[in-house]
């Protein structure tokens, strides 16, 4: 069985204390941790560029899992994999030649990825699904952490489940948005194998614990069955 994997993304981080906060999400167990890349333009608010990546990429042995909402991803791709990005997702709707930009990101030596907003069916991936190691289901509409769970977004990941499954190849199912213990049981029973968690983590009080409360959150719904 798929190891569940908890990537927490540090925008929901107290950034004064960053290098404390992510070491904390070390220590609990985190998996990857998630970095939020905004431009102002496809989503609308603006977070961190590679500089931040790369005094990330010193704090922490963690792969960095760097999800873009941005346009024009080729023009930047680059120099998030200098900065240590280990995984690289673009989204499926600001990409106008999806295709070229995954295989550019595997041709830098990271793991490519795409995400799609809750609106974009799963149709959208059939032809892409064979050179990606990641999908990406947005739980939320990108640009703001905080934001209630959809869960009109849960058929879409058993959909994908099945063609991950069928594909043959070791592909993760990843969401994010409004991830916490009562809606991780719902996404991990729909197929998803990893939990980007950013309220539900660094806004709790103690960071390591919150980490668990979220793996704990899956066993208790298998034990219940
Ligand atoms: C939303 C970002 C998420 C966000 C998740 O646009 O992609 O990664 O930080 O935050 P929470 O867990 O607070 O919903
Ligand atoms: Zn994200």
């Amino acid at each position: 069985m798929t190891k569940l994997y908890i990537a927490p993304s540090v925008l929901a981080a107290d950034f004064s204390i960053l290098g404390e906060q992510v070491s904390l999400a070390e220590e609990g167990g985190a998996d990857w941790i998630h970095l939020d890349i905004m431009d102002g333009r496809f989503v609308p608010n603006i977070t961190f560029g590679p500089m931040v990546v790369s005094a990330i990429r010193k704090m922490t042995k963690l792969p960095l899992d760097t999800h873009l909402m941005i346009v024009d991803a080729d023009k930047h791709i680059e120099a998030f994999r200098e900065a240590g990005s280990d995984r690289i997702t673009v989204h499926q709707e600001a990409c106008l030649h999806l295709q070229r930009t995954v295989a550019r990101i595997r041709e830098l030596g990271a793991k490519p990825g795409v995400a799609i907003n809750p609106a974009t069916p799963s149709s959208t991936l059939t032809e892409i699904l064979s050179d990606i190691d990641l999908v990406l289901v947005m739980t939320v509409n990108p640009g703001f952490g905080g934001q209630r769970f959809l869960p009109g977004t849960l058929k879409k990941m058993r959909e994908i489940k099945s063609m991950i499954k069928a594909s043959g190849r070791d592909i993760r199912l990843e969401v994010d948005g409004g991830i916490d213990s009562s809606t991780t049981p719902l996404v991990t029973a729909a197929g998803a194998d990893t939990l980007v968690a950013g309220t539900s983590v660094f806004r709790k009080p103690d960071v390591r614990r919150a980490i668990a409360e979220l793996r704990e959150s899956v066993n208790k719904k298998r034990a219940s069955r």
